[in-house]
């Protein structure tokens, strides 16, 4: 049966719209948005000490990468046509402040010189942020002990920029604070022009909730609080005219590019964020987006490559130009070898 433009009774107001939709070819046409391997970001995890590739449970498809397995990652990237990464590191070892993520021969670090010797043109993002360094598990050094223990914002920034200068140094293209410490955008733009790294940009957080889609980042991290919550210093997810405040504050201390997070459920806060400025604008769709997607598909709910891409299609139509996600290298693969539809 033809579902054409010959069913009977069909108004013209309704014609209008499907005499554009009769074909694929068509549809191609008068398509708004299109998605593409070059705006799509592949999040990596590298562990120090790790000999190869470990899976990981909760996000199917993902794993763990040793130094020595980058290479053939960076080359996999390439092939799919994704142009992008952004690194998460796990040390070997963890303290009440983080030093592992500043050190200059800390896991990132050393992961950047792999992968710029692998593909000098990768954009390297690197996450700024102290949780998967700290044996807290927190955002940002504590002040206080036990019950009372709150993060210490002002003395966080320090160390957010240490740690800024210290990717920059080792080859980042963008540095990516996520520790939602108040003032990390001025802060760390502040140290990298006294570095000399005037070159190297930065990509804020600048609307992330307090989630429960992060769930299975933090056993891929290992950046668990290992007490309390992250909802002193992330926003709570029923605030979207505080986002904007946000958005708005890190545009003023220098912002170069803005994310937002989770990215389903913060759809309102990327057109907002769009209609506000004319910078990049990326959305991170996390790994609960990620792993939900995974397990309905597993159980032959949804099917995977279409609820993947009309996820992402939705991402980008609410104003994201680049999009952070898990899917990015199997996406991209598709995108390369579909025919229009
Ligand atoms: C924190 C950070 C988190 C994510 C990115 N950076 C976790 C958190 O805030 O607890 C989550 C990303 C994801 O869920 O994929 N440095």
């Amino acid at each position: 049966m033809s579902l054409g433009l010959e069913t009977g009774g069909t108004s013209e107001i309704a014609l209008r719209g499907r005499r554009l939709r009769r074909s694929a070819a068509l549809r191609g046409l008068v398509r708004e948005t299109r998605l593409h391997p070059e705006m799509l970001v592949q999040p990596i995890f590298i562990q120090a000490g790790l000999a190869g590739r470990e899976p990981i449970g909760a996000m199917p498809g993902q794993d763990r990468l040793g130094l020595a397995a980058l290479p053939e990652e960076a080359a996999r990237l390439r092939a799919a046509g994704v142009r992008s990464v952004l690194l998460f590191g796990l040390p070997s070892s963890k303290d009440a402040i983080g030093s592992g993520a500043w050190a200059p021969d800390g896991v990132v670090q050393e992961a950047i010189r792999v992968l710029r010797s692998a593909d000098t043109e990768l954009v390297m993002i690197a996450d700024v942020c102290l949780c998967e360094y700290t044996s807290h598990g927190h955002c940002g050094v504590l002040a206080g002990n036990g019950e009372d223990a709150t993060v210490d914002n002002d003395r966080s920034l320090e160390l957010l920029a240490r740690i800024a200068v210290s990717l920059a140094d080792a080859g980042a293209d963008l540095v990516a604070p996520s520790a939602m410490m108040d003032g990390q955008v001025a802060a760390i733009r502040a140290a990298l022009d006294e570095a000399g790294r005037r070159e190297t940009a930065i990509l804020a957080y600048a609307a992330k909730h307090a989630s429960a889609f992060y769930g299975p980042f933090r056993e891929a991290a290992d950046s668990a609080p290992a007490f309390g919550d992250r909802r002193s210093y992330q926003m709570d997810p029923a605030n979207g005219r505080e986002a904007r405040r946000e958005i708005d504050a890190d545009l003023a201390e220098g912002a170069d590019m803005i994310m937002i997070k989770p990215a389903l459920p913060s759809l309102d806060l990327v057109a907002a964020a769009r209609a506000r400025t004319d910078v990049p604008i990326a959305a991170y769709q996390v790994s609960g987006e990620y792993a939900a997607i995974c397990a309905a598909a597993a159980n032959g709910w949804l099917d995977r490559r279409a609820v993947a891409l009309e996820s992402l299609l939705a991402i980008a139509r609410a104003g994201a130009d680049i999009i952070v996600t898990y899917f990015a290298a199997e996406v991209a693969g598709w995108l390369r070898d579909e025919a229009p539809r």
